[in-house]
C-alpha cells in the first residue's frame, strides 16, 4: 500500500471520485473511526498489538521502509502496512489518534536529528492525539523531550513527559545496547 492509497481506502465507503483532494479526504478522515499509527514496527510483538487495537474498532496503519516476515504476517491478517518512510505520508490528509514507536535509532547512519524527527510525527496528530516513542537513549528521549519544550512554536500546541521504564516494563527488542529504556508521550492540546 503506498501513502497515495490511504487516501483513497479511506474514502471506499464514500460517494466521491477515487482520486480527491486532500482537504476532501481530510473531511473523509475526520469522521472516521480512531485511527492508529505504528512506526518502524518490525516485530511480531508490534504487529500483534496493531491488530488488538484493530479487533478494537480502531483503523490501524503501520508504516517500515522495511517489511520483515512478521509484516508480511500482519498484512496476511489483514493489517495494513504500508512499505514507506513516515515522512513519505501526506501530514495535511493523514492524522492520527494514536502515533506508536519503539527503539527509532539513536545514533548511527540512520540517525535523524531530534527535531526533524519530532515534526514528521507531530504532525500527524489529530487534536488529542498522542505520539508514545520508547527508546534506550537517556540523551535522545531529553532531546525529543526538549524540541516541544522549548520551541515556542511547539510548546503552544504540545505537551511532553518523559519517564523511565524498567526493563521489564518496557517493550522487547533486539536493537538496543543500553539496560535503560525510557518512555517520551507528546499530546496535541489544539
Ligand atoms: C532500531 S529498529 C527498531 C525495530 C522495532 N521497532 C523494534 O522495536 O525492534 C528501527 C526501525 O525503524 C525503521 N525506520 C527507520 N526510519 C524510519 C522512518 N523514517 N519511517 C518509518 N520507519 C523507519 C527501520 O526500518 C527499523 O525497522
Amino acid at each position: 500500500m503506498t501513502p497515495n492509497e490511504i487516501i483513497r481506502l479511506d474514502t471506499r465507503c464514500s460517494p466521491v471520485p477515487t482520486f480527491i483532494s486532500e482537504e476532501a479526504a481530510q473531511c473523509a478522515l475526520r469522521a472516521s473511526t480512531p485511527r492508529a499509527l505504528f512506526v518502524g514496527s518490525e516485530r511480531s510483538d508490534e504487529f500483534a498489538h496493531a491488530l488488538r487495537l484493530a479487533s478494537r474498532g480502531h483503523d490501524v496503519i503501520a508504516i517500515n521502509p522495511r517489511e520483515t516476515p512478521s509484516a508480511k504476517a500482519f498484512r496476511r491478517a489483514g493489517g495494513k502496512f504500508i512499505r514507506a518512510r513516515v515522512e513519505d505520508l501526506p501530514p495535511r490528509s493523514c492524522r492520527f489518534d494514536l502515533v506508536c514507536e519503539n527503539y527509532p535509532y539513536p545514533s548511527g547512519r540512520h540517525y535523524i536529528p531530534p527535531r526533524p524527527f519530532a515534526l514528521a510525527r507531530l504532525s500527524l496528530l489529530k487534536p488529542g492525539g498522542k505520539w508514545i516513542l520508547v527508546t534506550e537513549s537517556p540523551r535522545y528521549a531529553s532531546l525529543l523531550k526538549a524540541v516541544v519544550d522549548y520551541d515556542d512554536d511547539i510548546a503552544a500546541r504540545f505537551r511532553g513527559t518523559l519517564s523511565p521504564l524498567s526493563i521489564d516494563e518496557a517493550p522487547p527488542s533486539f536493537y538496543p545496547r543500553a539496560k535503560t529504556r525510557f518512555r517520551v508521550v507528546f499530546q496535541r492540546c489544539r
